[in-house]
């Protein structure tokens, strides 16, 4: 392979599964590792075949977070003049969907890896959290705001105060994860891909702009998010996909979208 850090494949035609690999530290994240993982998304993301990504890490852990030994020894001018971890948000440029596959841990900025795909599916055994607040640190990743997004104040509060870690069906509860998937070893891999099959069989375009819109409502309030929605919306009648689609179901057959 061309990474030393991950493993990149093509489980089904139209699906990228990306493979986080140090499983001697538990995939923690180091920072030659978050440049490989970036590089291979945005390597699926301009390719045309490519309709879905899948993120995953081991069965013994997604990524038990950012890499302690590397950080250890920062200081604060180091951390503050290369923005430190401000490239791990590239990964929530990516126009393709990303589905996080998580089976155990996913803690810290494992957790917030997690946090900034599209969706989380994840195995009974995914232990998730934010434990920075044990090593005299807070999330740096995302997790303070897109856990608190995504679970609400008080528990996204209590989490992060205590460290504790949370399981899969706790975050299946809260609405962090859409679906926790059955027990069997690489199941919640198998599942992902599958979700990501389907993803990538749709019109790319109206895939990309449902993606925009949706994340929209994190970044807006209503009025503008209903806006915006409304003039993607629109603007999609000037694709030959709506005609496509809308074609073929008058029709009764399958649509075959052109991407165009
Ligand atoms: C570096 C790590 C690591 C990490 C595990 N390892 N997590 N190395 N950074 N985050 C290494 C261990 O040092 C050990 O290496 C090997 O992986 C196996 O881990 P063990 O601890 O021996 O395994 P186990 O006893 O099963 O415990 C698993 C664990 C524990 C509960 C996940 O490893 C743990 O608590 N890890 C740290 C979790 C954490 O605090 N994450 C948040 C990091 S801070 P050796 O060489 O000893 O075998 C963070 C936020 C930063 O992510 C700010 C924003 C991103």
């Amino acid at each position: 392979s061309q990474y030393e850090f991950i493993l990149t494949s093509r489980p089904e035609p139209g699906v990228t599964l990306i493979t986080l690999n140090r499983p001697k530290v538990l995939n923690a994240l180091c920072s030659p590792l978050f440049v490989e993982l970036n590089k291979a998304v945005v390597e699926a993301d301009n390719d045309d075949s490519v309709g879905a990504i899948v993120l995953t890490g081991s069965e013994r852990a997604f990524a038990a977070g950012a890499d302690i030994r590397e950080m250890k020894d920062k200081e604060y001018a180091d951390v503050y003049k290369n923005n430190f971890l401000e490239s791990w948000q590239d990964l929530t440029k990516t126009r393709k969907p990303i589905i996080a596959a998580v089976s155990g841990y996913a803690l810290g900025g494992g957790c917030e890896l997690a946090l900034m795909c599209d969706i989380i599916l994840a195995s009974p055994t995914a232990k998730f959290g934010q434990p920075e607040i044990n090593l005299g640190v807070i999330p740096g990743g995302g997790g303070s705001q897109r856990l608190t997004n995504a679970i609400g104040k008080s528990r996204a509060m209590e989490l992060i105060l205590t460290g504790r870690t949370f399981t899969a069906q706790e975050a299946e509860k809260w609405g962090m994860v859409s679906r926790v998937v059955g027990e069997g070893e690489g199941e919640v891999v198998k599942e992902a891909v599958a979700v990501a099959k389907e993803i990538s069989s749709k019109g790319k375009i109206a895939v990309q702009a449902a993606k925009e819109v949706v994340n929209a409502a994190y970044e807006l309030n209503l009025a503008e998010g209903l806006r915006f929605e409304r003039r993607i919306f629109h603007g999609l009648f000037a694709t030959k996909d709506q005609k496509e689609g809308m074609t073929a179901f008058a029709e009764k057959r399958k649509a075959q979208f052109t991407n165009s």
